[in-house]
C-alpha cells in the first residue's frame, strides 16, 4: 500500500496493518474523546475507553521507529461530578502494552472567554502525553526556542552568589539550576506548557486543533523529510503542518466527509510534493478568488 503523503479513508486499526514495522517518525493525534461529541462523528463511552484504544495502540507501537515519539492530545471528561479515570487507566495499560510513557505536555488555550459552573471554572487546557519505545528517542530541542523575555532583563542583571554555581535541587531529584548560563542569551529553551489559541476558522470539523500545535511537536520530533502519522485525522491539521515544514505525512480518517475535507484544505500546498507532482493532486484546487468572490483568471 502506498502511504507517503496520503489520506486513507478507514479505520486506523485495519489500515495501520498493512504499514511495514517501524516506518513512522512521529505520530500526532487527537482521538475522539470519550462519549464526546456522539453526534458529530461518534464516541465510545468512558467504561469501554481503554479496550476501544489499546488495539489501535499496539499498531501505533508496531509502525513507530525505536527513535519516534507518540503524542496523544486527550482529556478526561467529567462523568457523574467527577473527573473518569479513562485517561490515566489508558497510560497504566499502554504501559504495560510495551510504552514508556516519557513527558506530559499542556496545551494552555489562552484565548477561551469566562463561563460560570457551580462546581467548577472554565476547563482551560488540554494533556499532550508523550510515549516513547525507547528512553533514546529523537529530540531537536532548539528547534523550539523562544526569545529570553522581558524577566531576564531584572533577574540577570542581579545575580546571587548561588545563582553562579549549579545549585542542585533541595528535594533530591537531581536536578539542578546555574542561573548565569543565561546571561547574553537571547534564546532559551520553552516549558512543557504551551500558550496557544484554538482554532476558530475551521467550521467544516469540530474538533480541529490549531496547525501551530502539531508544528511544534513536528519541529521537536523529527527532521526534515521524516515521516508524520495522524491515525485519527479529521480535517487534516497534522498533515497540513507536516507539509508546511517540509515532512512527509500519512492521515488516516474512518470518516469519508473528512478525508475528502482533508484533501481539499490541503491540496494547494500539497502542488509538488513526491507522488502528488506527476498527477497533479488527485483532486481539484479551487482558483484563487479576487476580493468581490469572482475567480481570479489564471
Ligand atoms: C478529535 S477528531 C480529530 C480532529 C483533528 N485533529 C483536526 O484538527 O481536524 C477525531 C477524528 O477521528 C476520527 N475517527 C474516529 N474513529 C476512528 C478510527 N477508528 N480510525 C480513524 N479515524 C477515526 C473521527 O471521525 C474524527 O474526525
Amino acid at each position: 500500500m502506498e502511504f507517503v503523503n496520503r489520506f486513507l479513508h478507514g479505520d486506523c486499526e485495519e489500515v495501520l496493518k498493512h504499514l511495514p514495522d517501524n516506518s513512522i517518525d512521529l505520530i500526532f493525534t487527537s482521538p475522539p474523546y470519550a462519549d464526546q461529541r456522539k453526534n458529530t462523528y461518534g464516541g465510545v463511552a468512558p467504561n469501554e475507553y481503554v479496550d476501544w484504544f489499546l488495539p489501535k495502540a499496539s499498531q501505533f507501537l508496531r509502525v513507530l521507529k525505536p527513535t519516534g515519539t507518540f503524542i496523544l492530545n486527550i482529556k478526561e471528561r467529567v462523568v457523574n461530578g467527577e473527573r473518569h479515570t479513562y485517561v490515566l487507566d489508558l497510560i497504566v495499560k499502554m504501559r504495560e502494552q510495551g510504552w514508556l510513557w516519557t513527558e506530559e505536555f499542556m496545551w494552555h488555550k489562552k484565548n477561551s472567554y469566562p463561563g460560570k459552573w457551580p462546581n467548577r471554572f472554565r476547563d482551560n487546557w488540554e494533556r499532550l502525553i508523550q510515549f516513547n519505545k525507547d528512553k533514546k528517542f529523537a529530540m531537536y530541542q532548539e528547534a523550539v526556542m523562544i526569545p529570553v523575555g522581558d524577566w531576564a532583563k531584572g533577574r540577570l542583571a542581579n545575580l546571587s552568589e548561588t545563582d553562579k554555581i549549579r545549585d542542585e535541587s533541595k528535594a533530591g531529584s537531581g536536578f539542578g539550576k546555574n542561573v548565569s548560563n543565561w546571561v547574553g542569551r537571547d534564546m532559551v529553551y520553552p516549558t512543557n506548557v504551551l500558550h496557544m489559541a484554538t482554532e476558530c476558522a475551521n467550521r467544516d470539523h469540530s474538533a480541529t486543533f490549531p496547525v501551530e500545535l502539531p508544528s511544534w511537536f513536528i519541529k521537536l520530533f523529527t527532521q526534515p523529510g521524516e515521516m508524520v502519522l495522524d491515525p485519527f485525522m479529521g480535517s487534516g491539521t497534522t498533515a497540513l503542518a507536516a507539509i508546511r515544514q517540509g515532512r512527509k505525512f500519512l492521515g488516516i480518517e474512518i470518516n469519508k466527509e473528512y478525508v475528502e475535507l482533508a484533501r481539499k484544505r490541503t491540496a494547494r500546498e500539497q502542488i509538488g510534493l513526491p507522488g502528488i507532482a506527476e498527477k497533479k493532486a488527485a483532486y481539484k484546487v479551487a482558483k484563487p478568488r479576487s476580493k468581490n468572490g469572482a475567480k481570479a483568471k489564471p
